[in-house]
């Protein structure tokens, strides 16, 4: 049995669809059932990871967990993510594949790098997988796109390595069923760097329609981004980043393919396979 948190996400739904797809049992964690839309088959149960103690009842026979981390805020992921990890080894300590990121790597006081921590810490077998960043972000615009494609945005000089949401997901799957990735970080990237300007311009042919960039100021989107993101620091920290990769690319690693055997899927074929959410 193997239980997915962020089961109604970007990667935790394409988790489920692959571990269903393989015959693999699961339970599918979201806080609201009755709303996830989860395929036909799949088992929905109830539960917080800001109440880690509803996660216990969904752990009896667990032998793998695929977690995400909802809390941006560094000091609720101190309170929350030693207590969640505690009743993961408290279950038995089923083997933790987080969805973490590149940041972990760069900045220890960074949330992804607490959570880690914590799963490291309970003494649970773990994979660490740190995307750069995911190809879904790419989703925030497509209001603009489907509305004349013009999009207004600061750093489209910004070079992204973004990395397919299903790309992830085939590597959380392999790592959720085979020892072989145990205390392994991979840092999943796609296959080159992509500007955010090329983002919307590739999008455009993906979907026949001509898109623009429109370059903003960074104050003009903070106060949305602070909304979207769950606080301002978070949002600075975004924008912070997004200005340093105007003059420093993203890194471009193989890990996806060395844990695939394939290369990591291109930005290109993300739009392909999304043309309906900017249609
Ligand atoms: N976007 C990026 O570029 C990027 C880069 C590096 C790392 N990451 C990491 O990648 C992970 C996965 O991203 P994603 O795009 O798949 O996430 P997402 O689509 O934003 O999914 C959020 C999920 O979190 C669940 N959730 C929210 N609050 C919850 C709570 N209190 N308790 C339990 N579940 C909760 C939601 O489930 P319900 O609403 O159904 O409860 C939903 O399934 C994230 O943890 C993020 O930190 C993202």
């Amino acid at each position: 049995m193997i239980l997915v948190t962020g089961a109604t996400g970007n990667v935790g739904r394409r988790v489920v669809e692959r571990l269903l797809a393989a015959g693999h049992p699961l339970r599918a964690v979201t806080r609201e059932p009755s709303r996830a839309n989860l395929p036909a088959g799949v088992e929905a149960v109830a539960a917080d990871l800001a109440d880690p103690e509803t996660l216990r009842p969904h752990l009896a026979g667990v032998r793998a967990v695929f977690l995400i981390w909802p809390f941006t805020d560094p000091a609720v992921t101190a309170r929350l993510a030693p207590r969640v990890a505690e009743v993961f080894a408290a279950a038995g300590g089923p083997r933790v594949v987080y969805v973490s990121a590149a940041s972990a790597g760069e900045d220890p006081d960074s949330f992804w790098a607490v959570v880690e921590r914590a799963v490291a810490a309970s003494g649970v077998p773990w994979t660490m997988l740190r995307p750069t960043g995911i190809a879904t972000n790419a989703l925030g615009w497509a209001s603009s796109i489907r509305a004349g494609g013009v999009v207004r945005w600061p750093y489209g000089g910004a070079a992204r390595s973004l990395v397919h949401e299903d790309d992830i997901a085939a590597v959380a799957v392999e790592a959720l069923t085979s020892a072989r990735h145990d205390r392994k970080t991979y840092v999943l990237t796609g296959p080159r760097t992509v500007t955010q300007a090329e983002q919307v311009r590739i999008i455009g042919e993906a979907v026949g329609r001509e898109t623009k960039w429109l370059e903003t100021s960074a104050e003009a989107v903070r106060p949305m981004l602070a909304g979207a993101m769950g606080s301002p620091e978070f949002a600075d920290s975004a924008l912070a980043g997004w200005a340093r990769l105007t003059t420093e690319p993203e890194p471009v690693t193989g890990d996806v393919q060395a844990v695939l055997g394939r290369p990591a899927r291109t930005f290109e074929q993300w739009a392909a396979d999304h043309t309906a959410d900017f249609s």
